[in-house]
């Protein structure tokens, strides 16, 4: 049987961190630093096996509710990691680009995230999109509002027109969503795109997120049939 052609756009729910810190007796800042080192991995896992798009969720509208000092280490771990990663990023031709409620973040984290995609805006061959401070749900109210405020008729608004006023604007739907940590939900994680995206949930924590955990997740999409609601034996283009 004929297998699907690689994924162009994988998502990933990094999730399990914390569980990672308490089976190790650590504090939770511990899972989530780990949690950057398996960020790296899985970036140069997708960019030497040609994925065009990765993107990450890092932190979502809800995850404001965690304890103070929980969002405040995320938010420092953010930065430090931008700032130590995005010349290596540039080099490799990877942009690095945001989805999200950005505008709620500190001025400071988003003044050196708007440096960091124009910078490596470059000579991009690949995008590492972060969805950060992202709700897939306030995502499509605020892609309505935008189109409101431009003046759009809204009683002739399309898929396309609302789809290009998403903070995922301009990228492909993703083919692939992959869970880390055995959980199966979405979280509020990119509802309107993942529409027709495999899934593909595995029990490792996502700091143990390694390139045998990639490969795999990829040898399963590529097993699966897309049938995006038509008769299989009407499906000419498999995947894209
Ligand atoms: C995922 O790890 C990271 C974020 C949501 C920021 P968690 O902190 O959710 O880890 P678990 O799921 O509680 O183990
Ligand atoms: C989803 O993980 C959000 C991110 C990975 C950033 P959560 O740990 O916040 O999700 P729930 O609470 O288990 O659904
Ligand atoms: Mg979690």
């Amino acid at each position: 049987m004929s297998q699907l052609p690689p994924p162009e756009h994988i998502a990933i729910i990094m999730d399990g961190n914390s569980r990672w810190a308490r089976e190790r007796l650590l504090p939770r800042v511990m899972g989530h630093k780990a949690g950057i080192e398996a960020i790296r991995r899985a970036a140069e896992a997708a960019n030497q096996r040609g994925i065009r798009v990765l993107t990450l969720y890092a932190f979502s509208t809800e995850n404001w509710s965690r304890p103070k000092d929980e969002v405040d280490a995320l938010m420092s771990l953010f930065s430090e990691t931008i700032r130590r990663e995005v010349d290596e990023l540039a080099r490799r031709g990877i942009e690095l680009r945001f989805s999200g409620r950005i505008h709620e973040l500190s001025p400071a984290l988003q003044d050196q995230m708007r440096q960091a995609s124009e910078r490596t805006r470059v000579s991009s061959r690949a995008i590492l999109n972060i969805a950060i401070n992202y709700g897939g749900r306030i995502e499509i109210v605020d892609a309505v509002r935008e189109l409101a405020g431009e003046g759009a008729d809204l009683t002739q608004l399309d898929e396309a027109r609302l789809a290009a006023h998403l903070y995922t604007r301009g990228l492909p739907d993703p083919d692939l969503v992959i869970r880390t940590a055995g959980e199966m939900r979405l979280s509020n994680f990119l509802l309107w795109q993942a529409a027709y995206s495999e899934f593909h949930c595995t029990p490792t924590l996502w700091p143990d997120f390694g390139e045998a955990d990639f490969d795999e997740a990829l040898a399963a999409y590529q097993r699966r049939v897309r049938r995006f609601g038509a008769r299989p034996e009407e499906i000419s283009n498999r995947g894209r």
